[in-house]
């Protein structure tokens, strides 16, 4: 099949890409910027167009022979931007994949969203009926465009929605790369009690998923949870990853109070300037947050069925980080 994947060249794209080459199907990557990831797909056999998913030209132009479409590009860490630009790429830019798919006569169209949506879980695990609760605006935004989704569904779209948890494994340059290079160091600041519950997700896994919801009559007008069979807290989150890395940790607990008035006051201080503050908000809310989830329907309606467990996925992602020269 001729498959597109918007923000190909992200940390999921990019794993979504090589696992559809490898099973034969043709790819087409829509991207935001060239850079190396772009010419890495190219060289492995993708078709990589640079643009927006705003743009609608280029969209159009992406959708052509296209059969199913996994649209991943989203907003995400945008940290000196207004809250329009998550509207405009989030939302705006999945309607335009939308109507563009409707119009190119793609059969199946895969929107990813964000376990997010459901923000702090107060009766661990939730599941897809869970209240929405969207904690930051980003959350927000992918959880608006979902309505959407399910509106071209109506309309003759097959569609499906997964909300992802926490994504990591190898390949991903960031966001669980701080918790690693942390712990290497031996000492994990632990803001508040450490009990607060995280549910990772490990990358092959969430291909997986998309793989199982390309397919014909599977999945469609549904929105399904996706996440490792395990959830921890985040204290145990960091001891397993020192094991992982074969290191000792030593993880003292601070009060999280002046942790979530940093957070606020960095942000504000430092957007004027467009610079990364060190702590924002949705950092903090790593350490408050509850994320644990119920993977039943998933595994139920799709056949999902992760198999790699949370050790074997932390050893596999620590040996990635030193390979790469990371750690
Ligand atoms: N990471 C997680 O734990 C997590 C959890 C739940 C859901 N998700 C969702 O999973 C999807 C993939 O996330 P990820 O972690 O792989 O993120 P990522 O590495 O940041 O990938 C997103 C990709 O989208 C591209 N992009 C951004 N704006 C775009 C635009 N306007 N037009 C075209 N491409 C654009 C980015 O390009 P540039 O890099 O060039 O900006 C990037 O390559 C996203 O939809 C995200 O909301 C992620």
């Amino acid at each position: 099949m001729k498959i597109l994947v918007t923000g190909g060249t992200g940390f999921t794209g990019k794993a979504l890409v090589r696992r559809l080459l490898d099973e034969g199907h043709q790819v087409v990557a829509l991207d935001y910027q060239e850079g190396l990831k772009t010419e890495e797909l190219r060289q492995w056999g993708a078709e990589v167009v640079i643009g927006t998913v705003t743009d609608r030209e280029v969209v159009r132009r992406c959708m052509e022979g296209v059969e199913v479409v996994h649209h991943l590009a989203a907003a995400f860490r945008e940290l000196d931007v207004p809250h329009s630009y998550y509207d405009e790429v989030n939302i705006g830019g999945t309607r335009i994949c939308l109507e563009e798919a409707k119009e190119a006569g793609v059969r199946k169209f895969i929107y990813c969203s964000t376990c997010g949506v459901h923000g702090n879980v107060d009766n661990p695990p939730a599941d897809e009926n869970a209240p929405i609760n969207a904690a930051d605006y980003y959350q927000q935004t992918k959880y608006r465009a979902e309505p959407v989704v399910l509106e071209f569904h109506r309309n003759g779209l097959p569609s499906v929605i997964l909300r992802p948890a926490a994504i990591y494994g190898p390949g991903d340059p960031e966001r669980f790369f701080m918790i690693f290079k942390r712990v290497s160091k031996g000492v994990f600041p632990m803001f508040g009690s450490g009990r607060t519950l995280y549910h990772p997700l490990y990358i092959d896994h969430l291909v997986d998923a998309f793989l199982l919801v390309q397919q014909e009559g599977v999945g469609d007008g549904q929105a399904y949870l996706i996440a490792d069979e395990e959830y921890v807290s985040i204290e145990d989150l960091v001891r397993r990853t020192a094991r992982a890395l074969g290191v000792e940790v030593r993880i003292p607990h601070y009060p999280i109070l002046p942790l979530i008035i940093a957070g606020h006051v960095c942000e504000k201080a430092c957007k004027p300037f467009k610079i990364k503050p060190p702590i924002f908000p949705r950092r903090v809310d790593w350490f408050r947050q509850n994320r644990a989830f119920d993977i039943s329907k998933a595994k139920r309606e799709l056949g999902y069925a992760p198999n790699i467990s949370l050790d074997e996925g932390l050893r596999r992602t620590a040996d990635w980080y030193r390979a790469e020269g990371y750690l």
